[in-house]
């Protein structure tokens, strides 16, 4: 197969793990007889730089005429000082709107060879962790105005936070066929006993609900939610919620699995097209270093494979690929253990394409 991949390597570490992550995608295009198209999309702050915004329409076009995008990460202190319509981060949320992808889901699952690593009590860990996030990605607080201005001599900030109907009910049947699949529970995190937005949500949900009967739905408000996701969190299987709890219970789950730097995430829309990237941020602070964890991002590669792609082996090659890395003891800094052998950012990543 013939596929454009968009590719959008981003700041901080972005450009040392897509670079891993692409020496991967070309390993399976090799064994598997496929042929990738990179095509390089500017985003973030090195965009803000090169052209005076976080998302040019070029790169934006780029994205749009792929069979999918590839993502490192953007962001970092040198843009901080950006007014906000143009930070790093606003180019993100400008494509993901564009693209239309209103679901984004990050897994939460515990690697048993990094057991070690996880920051929960052993008898807890032990129970084991395999859940996924449904985020609603294009709604929420995120796309509500934002404004900042003077009422009564001093300064007022004001983000409006709105759901639609169908805003809820296409990422809440997204999460009931995923459940389908899975363990056939959804846990739907809301706040509604504070919220308007959530007793929308709330109720959207139960309708769709009702076209599940075999899937088994709870409610849970989002301050218990981030209780329970390190007192048990065993007991999820689809986590789904709005915008903004999915961005903070996402990075706690993450952890809790041993290091966000694993994990991978995929947004996606109507149609195969997505947008695939680590969960971590652009960790300004280790990079150009050798010293990033490239798995996050060769697993958001192989979620490309598998969803956008239809490539389920193809996929399955690379995961496996990961897991043996994982077994003969090779870690980045992040998931070091005792006995372990560290790796840099480029080391793990030919180890990696070596397993394919
Ligand atoms: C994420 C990130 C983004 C978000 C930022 C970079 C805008 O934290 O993907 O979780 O808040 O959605
Ligand atoms: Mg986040």
């Amino acid at each position: 197969m013939n596929k454009t991949i968009a590719i959008i390597r981003g700041d901080g570490i972005g450009p040392e793990i897509v670079g891993e992550a692409l020496g991967v995608l070309d390993a399976v295009a090799e064994k598997f007889g496929h042929a990738f198209t990179y095509q390089e999309a500017p985003m973030g702050g090195c965009a803000i730089d090169a052209f005076g915004v976080p998302l040019p329409d070029s790169s934006l076009k780029t994205c749009l005429d792929s069979d999918s995008v590839l993502l490192g990460a953007v962001g970092g202190p040198k843009w901080d000082s950006q007014p906000s319509a143009n930070r790093p981060e606003r180019g993100l949320l400008k494509l993901r709107s564009a693209m239309g992808l209103y679901t984004n889901v990050r897994p939460a699952r515990m690697f048993q060879d990094l057991a070690a690593a996880c920051p929960l009590r052993a008898d807890i860990a032990k129970r084991g962790i395999d859940f996924v996030v449904v985020r609603e990605l294009i709604g929420g607080m995120y796309f509500g105005e934002h404004s900042t201005f003077e009422a009564g001599g001093e300064r007022k900030a004001v983000d409006v936070c709105a759901y639609t109907e169908h805003e809820v009910r296409r990422v809440a049947r997204v999460a009931f066929d995923m459940a389908r699949k899975r363990r056939r529970r959804v846990t739907s995190i809301d706040k509604a006993n504070v919220l308007d937005t959530s007793r929308l949500w709330r109720s959207t949900v139960e309708e769709v609900a009702r076209e599940y009967p075999d899937v088994e739905l709870l409610h849970m408000y989002v301050d218990n939610a981030a209780m329970q996701i390190v007192r048990d969190p065993s007991q999820f299987d689809v986590i789904v919620t709005e915008n903004l709890f999915g961005d903070i219970l996402s990075d706690e789950a993450s952890q809790i699995t041993g290091s966000i730097g694993m994990i991978p995430s995929s947004s996606m829309g109507e149609g195969s097209r997505g947008l695939y990237e680590p969960i971590h941020g652009s960790a300004p602070d280790i990079a150009g270093q050798n010293r990033a964890n490239p798995i996050g991002t060769i697993l958001a590669a192989a979620m490309m494979l598998r969803y956008s792609f239809d490539m389920a082996e193809e996929a399955g090659t690379v995961e496996a690929a990961v897991d043996a890395a994982l077994k003969a003891g090779l870690r980045c800094g992040d998931i070091m253990n005792e006995g372990g052998t560290l790796l840099g950012c480029r080391e793990m990543g030919a180890e990696i394409r070596a397993r394919i």
